[in-house]
């Protein structure tokens, strides 16, 4: 299949949504950005274009998809009555990088939810995103636009590294702002229960509605990272990474390997990298809104260059940098002092 590539820049902005628009319609499956991560869009109540997402990813069709809507409204004709937390969580929050996980009503197609009762539905703060969203009329089924496993999409270029031949076509709006995915919510019990961190993070959920909890899932990575428990491995890099949690050691490990004849890369913020010598070095800027913008882009980078090994030092888990670290810790083959 040829994939087609529409960028969306001043002139060819509407004409090429429409395109994507119509390719939606028609059953097609089309990459668009949101603020987060590139989501691999289809007609989330058409199960024969839903299977095109699940196929052109390589996805465990067990695992569910989230639903993006529009607004408010439309968010309201796919889930049946939830807890009043949730009208606060849609003001506070959405548009934005949230998912709520809202009971079902059974009008999207069953291979969204995977058979589930519930349904992630979220609403993007993304102009493009909206504009086709809009087009389209269309509740849109989309997981981030990676082949399964690897890291998520932040620009069209990630895209068609993993989705050329495979998708009708990808819109191309530039690098994504916030750069990690979704904070996904659990929102069918009296308390909401983080679910996947994300840019919205656990204190400012907290803020809305009072408590909140953190899956189990999340809370056994931070306490013995690399637990068994996790069933998908995930934003696996393709060069193995270390994570390093005490920065002291950083140059010790790059050498360790560097003595095994391995060409060594170095994922640093930027005052670290000043004090590193590396085969390659990439820094994830100095805050941590700039890092989780970088990461997926960084952790594809290597590659490129032939490095064996990754070494990665640990940053702040400040606001967003919840989820940075969340990721990495996913992503590393071994974490150590
Ligand atoms: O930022 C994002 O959320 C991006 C953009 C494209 O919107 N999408 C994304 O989708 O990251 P994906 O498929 O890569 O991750 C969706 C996550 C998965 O961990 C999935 O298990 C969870 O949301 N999820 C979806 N529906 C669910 C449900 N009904 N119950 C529990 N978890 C659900
Ligand atoms: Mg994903």
């Amino acid at each position: 299949m040829y994939t087609k590539h529409l960028v969306v820049d001043q002139q060819s902005s509407h004409k090429n949504i429409k395109i994507a628009a119509t390719l939606l319609q028609a059953g097609e499956v089309v990459a668009f950005p949101t603020e987060t991560v590139y989501g691999l869009g289809a007609d989330a109540t058409n199960k024969i274009a839903v299977d095109k997402i699940f196929q052109a990813k390589g996805r465990p069709n067990d695992n569910p998809l989230i639903v993006h809507v529009a607004t408010n409204k439309q968010l309201s004709e796919f889930v049946t009555h939830y807890p009043p937390y949730v009208d606060q969580l849609i003001q506070a929050f959405s548009p934005g990088p949230i998912t709520y996980v809202l009971k079902s009503n059974g009008k999207v197609a069953p291979n969204v939810t995977a058979g589930l009762s519930t349904v992630g539905i979220r609403i993007p703060d993304n102009d493009i995103a909206l504009e086709l969203l809009r087009n389209c009329q269309l509740p849109i089924a989309a997981p981030s636009a990676n082949t399964s496993g690897k890291p998520s999409p932040t620009a069209a270029e990630h895209v068609l590294e993993d989705m050329d031949g495979k998708i009708a076509a990808v819109l191309d709006g530039g690098p994504t702002i916030v750069g990690v995915e979704s904070t996904v919510v659990d929102c069918t019990e009296e308390v909401p229960k983080i679910l996947r961190l994300g840019k919205v993070s656990t204190a400012d959920i907290e803020k809305v509605v009072g408590s909140v909890y953190l899956a189990s899932s999340i809370e056994e990575n931070i306490s013995t990272p690399r637990s068994p428990g996790m069933k998908y491995k995930h934003y696996a890099p393709d060069v193995p990474l270390i994570l390093v949690n005490n920065r002291e050691s950083m140059q010790l490990i790059i050498d360790q390997n560097k003595e095994k004849g391995l060409r060594v890369g170095a994922l640093v913020q930027v005052k670290t990298a000043k004090a590193i010598q590396a085969d390659k070095i990439v820094t994830l800027g100095d805050n941590e809104e700039q890092m989780a913008k970088k990461l997926y882009d960084a952790l594809r980078s290597f590659k490129q260059d032939e490095i064996d090994i990754v070494i990665c030092e640990s940053f702040s888990r400040k606001g967003i940098g919840q989820a940075v670290m969340d990721r990495l810790e996913r992503a590393a083959t071994k974490i150590t002092e």
